[in-house]
């Protein structure tokens, strides 16, 4: 499903890959993390390769609903229950600067976004509460948050937040202001060139299937860590949400602000400029991937709802993307553990990654370069809390569970050969071992329905027409071919 994002922008092409290339850094990943990275080197001087497994702006960065704000739902009184109020001082001023380096760089470079104020929305009990914590939170960082009633929504509102003059963009005008000023100063990015692993024994090795890189650091900007190093693949969750753009019969009536409810399943709207008219954007009704039935059921309840709200929308777009939770709710960005110190990483947005990628960003550039940032020193590789590990402890037990769940399904699953299929499905069937047979466009694939990470076994995703795994958000395109990690493997091929 391709998002309006992408939909709407040029392919902006792929530098050419040199074997054995030595570089001062090598970047994985063409989302906002890596190009912003990427960026902040290069104009240190520093001679930057950006590696992209698929095409530029292809991830999560191009299917966002790109608000930048500092009104994150109810993100902050979420991490003061688990941490002190310097520590989330600490994450809001990470944000801040995010947020105003972004808007400055877009000012710079002529590149359009809109001035919006952002809402928080309850509509129950549990919601009304939660915007009290939130409010508290909110005020005690220094954030000028005010209680209203008035939203211009178009369904009841118990009570919302709200924090005036933030901001929307397409984050596409953005990436593409952010690689064409790349390439000015002599970086490269390369297209359709998966990173399969980097050693770090006797200097550092990218390896890909076309071949080796040589830098002297390497920063992985690709969401789920694709190195099993640190083990954070066990301490986030991979979270899978819908948006859609809806074409509505009186513009004009549209909100005009950024909204989000405070209650699950998230309900996120804001609008679109384009072409002379303004388009409905909705998102939200998110899930860990894998784990549900019918993804596309999913994307259906959510168009559905705005439908409902906004009579006569017509969906123009409808996409899905994933974003990763961190089991300590904080970001994680800066040096991976046993990369000899010249592998650094950053996640864990939490869906907010507009301005968190930039206060990565920010955080590891100035660590590389020997800055001093003090919020990214209090945020550095908080990895784990008291409260946090036992999240951990309750994640990973859960993995574990659906792992043994799934295999012991396919133990127990009658013996069968489904040939084919009905067009656009996929199943998991036993044939001797777990069979994954789909059926798209007419072109049926046997594949090992076991996930090349760690041996999750995969289920279909309806809407994708992928295969996902449960266990840490890895997906596979329906020919097997690996579409985002931590998994760097395609799923092996039967046929
Ligand atoms: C539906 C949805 C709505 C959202 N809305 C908002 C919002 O309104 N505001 C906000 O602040 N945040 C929002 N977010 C979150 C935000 O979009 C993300 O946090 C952010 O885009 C993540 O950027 P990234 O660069 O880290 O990851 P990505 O954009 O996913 O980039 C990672 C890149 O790495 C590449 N890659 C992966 N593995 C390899 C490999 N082995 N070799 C080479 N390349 C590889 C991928 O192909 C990909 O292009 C939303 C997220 C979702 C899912
Ligand atoms: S993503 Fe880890 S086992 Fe599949």
């Amino acid at each position: 499903m391709t998002s309006f994002w992408l939909d709407r922008h040029r392919a902006l092409g792929s530098d050419e890959f040199i074997p054995d290339e030595k570089c001062d850094a090598v970047v994985v990943g063409a989302g906002l993390s890596g190009l912003t990275t990427a960026l902040l080197l290069a104009r240190s001087g520093m001679n930057v390769t950006v590696v992209e497994g698929r095409t530029i702006g292809s991830g999560t960065s191009g299917r966002s609903t790109a608000k930048v704000s500092l009104l994150q739902g109810t993100v902050l009184s979420g991490l003061r229950r688990y941490y002190s109020k310097h520590v989330v001082d600490a994450y809001v001023e990470g944000n801040r600067e995010g947020q105003a380096w972004l808007l400055r760089y877009l000012d710079e470079q002529g590149v359009a976004y809109q001035r919006r104020d952002a809402y928080t929305f309850a509509v129950s009990d549990s919601g009304v509460s939660d915007l009290d914590s939130e409010l508290s939170a909110s005020i005690a960082a220094g954030l000028e948050v005010e209680s209203v009633s008035e939203t211009e929504l178009p369904f009841a509102v118990r009570t919302a937040l709200r924090l005036k003059d933030q901001a929307q963009v397409d984050p596409l005008d953005w990436i593409e202001a952010m690689v064409r000023d790349l390439r000015g100063r002599g970086g490269r990015v390369i297209e359709n060139l998966r990173v399969r692993n980097v050693e770090a024994s006797d200097g550092l090795r990218v390896i890909t299937d076309q071949g080796e890189l040589h830098p002297e650091l390497v920063v992985l900007g690709t969401g789920m860590p694709i190195l099993n190093r640190g083990l954070y693949f066990a301490k986030l969750k991979p979270v899978r949400s819908y948006a859609a753009t809806l074409r509505v019969p009186d513009p004009a009536s549209l909100p005009r602000g950024m909204y989000l409810s405070a209650e699950v399943p998230g309900r996120s709207v804001r609008t679109v400029p384009t072409d002379g008219e303004e388009l409905l954007m909705v998102g939200g009704n998110g899930h860990q991937t894998g784990r549900v039935a019918s993804p596309k059921g999913r994307l259906d309840v959510l168009t559905d709802w705005a439908k409902q709200h906004f009579p006569g929308a017509e969906v123009t777009h409808a996409w899905s993307a994933q974003d990763h939770r961190s089991i300590s709710r904080m970001p994680f960005f800066g040096k991976m553990p046993r990369g000899q110190g010249r592998i650094y990483f950053a996640t864990g947005y939490n869906k907010w990654g507009l301005t968190n990628s930039v206060a990565a960003a920010l955080g590891i550039s100035s660590e590389i370069l020997g800055g001093d940032v003090q919020w990214a020193k209090t945020l550095h590789h908080r990895v784990t809390s008291p409260r946090g590990i036992g999240t951990a402890v309750a994640l990973n037990a859960d993995v574990a569970k659906t792992l043994g769940a799934e295999w012991a399904k396919t133990r127990t699953q009658a013996a069968t050969d489904v040939r084919t299929p009905p067009e656009g499905t996929g199943v998991v069937v036993t044939k001797d071992r777990p069979v994954a047979v789909s059926n798209v466009n007419g072109v049926t694939c046997r594949l090992s329905a076991v996930c090349t990470h760690l041996g999750g076994i995969v289920t279909w995703n309806d809407a994708e027409k992928s295969w996902d795994c449960p266990l840490h958000g890895s997906r596979f395109d329906s020919d097997g071919t690996v579409l985002e990690g931590p998994a760097t493997k395609d799923l092996g091929r039967l046929d």
